[in-house]
């Protein structure tokens, strides 16, 4: 394929709103922009102000926009793990074609029918994850089309979520004037991206540790099999120095990023720096080793809520370890505490595309990178509008559901189609 397709991903967390501008061409990745502003009105990854997310996102939108001088039209959404389950889900349908050749059309129908699952009514469907297709009792096929047969299963798992969530999410997002491409569950995107397929396959916790959250996705047998949030983040950390240090909060935050060491036996005694007192012209100076303690205290608290977690899900053994990303997984020292509390195996993970080598940004990386496997797996590429004229078109958005009707009809569309039309109830 020599076609290259652009994707847009929107990662809403609660330390800043980044957008990513990623070019796929033959599977590698070129990030073409970036926007990544302080975010507003988000709390523990959950939307508690909805003006003040739609002007982060906004505001994000247009630093990437300035990058390459386009508009963003469509985005990859990442929703946050809070309140998401995950159902093992079934689809059985008939064969439709008479000379029984499985079809897209079939595809469509085997996934439409593992949905009939009833929902509570408080609680929305996100997606449907297919791990395996099985026709005519063989089971494991990754990809039955072309195959010839009576009976198409499919076994997948389910994500649902809070209504409330998610419906914050969609409204912010669609008042930013932006159309929805995918959504997908932050914790896989990043779990996928972040874990090697040997990973995956062994049983694998990705932590991702934000500013407001931490997400654990759980990865066995090449599928998401758990995910869950904690309420905490690299903010607390924040927080405490500043409290601690009796230092304003930007203070607190800088020394964490340019002096934060987690690990107390590994931070340097001779590493000193002044801070500022609130309330004095004073400055107090303090050393890596003082503050490593402040830092530790909370992230031993982070990893034990993290075991907690692992015993509640019912992991007991990781063969594969654990893979750490998120802007939090930067801090020196971090590795060295996450071993000596998870007793495990430890690893950061951080993209390795230019522009954004950072573990802030492994969700918006793996969800471009996720939505282009599924775009690849359902024929789709080549349909995406994500950019459009330098200036944007639309100053107020029109209802979800009119403007997904102007999209073009492309070829082999339905299952986007599908996906798609989950979302705009919301909007009817
Ligand atoms: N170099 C660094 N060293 C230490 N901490 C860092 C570094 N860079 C970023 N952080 C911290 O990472 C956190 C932000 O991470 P990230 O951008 O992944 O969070 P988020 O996605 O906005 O939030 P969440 O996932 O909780 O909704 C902040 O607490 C920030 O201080
Ligand atoms: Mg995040």
């Amino acid at each position: 394929m020599s076609q290259s397709e652009l994707y847009v991903s929107l990662d809403i967390g609660s330390s800043s709103v980044k957008v990513l501008i990623g070019e796929m061409a033959n599977k590698s990745l070129h990030v073409i922009g970036v926007g990544n502003v302080k975010s507003n009105g988000i709390k523990k990854g959950a939307i508690v102000d909805i003006d003040a997310t739609v002007q982060s996102i906004k505001k994000a939108v247009d630093q990437a926009e300035r990058m390459i001088g386009k508009s963003i039209h469509e985005v990859v959404l990442g929703i946050p793990a809070n309140k998401m389950m995950l159902q093992p889900v079934k689809g059985v349908v008939a064969v439709n074609s008479e000379n029984r050749e499985i079809t897209d059309d079939d595809m469509d129908r085997v996934l439409e029918a593992a949905q009939v699952m009833s929902i509570p009514p408080e609680r929305e469907l996100v997606n449907i994850i297919p791990e395996q297709y099985i026709v005519d009792h063989l089971d494991e096929i990754k990809d039955p089309r072309g195959m010839i047969g009576i009976r198409l299963e499919m076994d997948g798992t389910m994500v649902t979520t809070s209504k409330t969530i998610l419906h914050n999410v969609l409204r912010c997002v669609e008042r930013a004037g932006l159309q929805i491409r995918d959504i997908y569950p932050q914790p896989l995107a990043a779990g996928y991206y972040a874990l090697t397929e040997d990973e995956k396959n062994h049983g694998t916790a990705c932590i991702d540790i934000g500013g407001g959250s931490t997400s654990i996705a759980i990865f066995q047998d090449g599928h998401l099999t758990a995910s869950t949030v904690i309420p905490v983040g690299g903010d607390h950390v924040t927080k405490d120095l500043s409290i601690v240090l009796k230092t304003p909060t930007d203070q607190a935050e800088k020394i964490k990023l340019e002096y934060g060491h987690a690990f107390y036996d590994n931070a340097s005694e001779d590493e000193l720096f002044e801070v500022p007192v609130i309330g004095s012209d004073t400055k107090e100076q303090y050393s890596q080793k003082y503050i490593s303690e402040i830092i530790g205290v909370r992230l031993e608290e982070l990893f034990e809520l993290i075991l907690d977690e692992f015993y509640r899900l019912g992991v007991q053994d990781l063969p594969g370890g654990v893979v750490l990303t998120g802007g939090m997984a930067k801090l020196e020292g971090l590795p060295e505490l996450a071993r000596n509390i998870l007793q495990t195996r430890v690893r950061l993970f951080t993209p390795e595309y230019i522009g954004v080598r950072e573990p802030q940004y492994t969700t918006s990386v793996g969800l471009i990178q996720y939505a282009y496997m599924d775009d690849v797996f359902y024929g789709r590429i080549g349909s995406g509008a994500a950019l459009g004229n330098p200036q944007k078109v639309e100053q107020e958005p029109k209802p979800q559901k009119q403007r997904q009707q102007k999209q073009p009809k492309e070829e082999g569309e339905g299952v986007v189609t599908k996906a798609k039309k989950m979302f705009d109830r919301f909007f009817e």
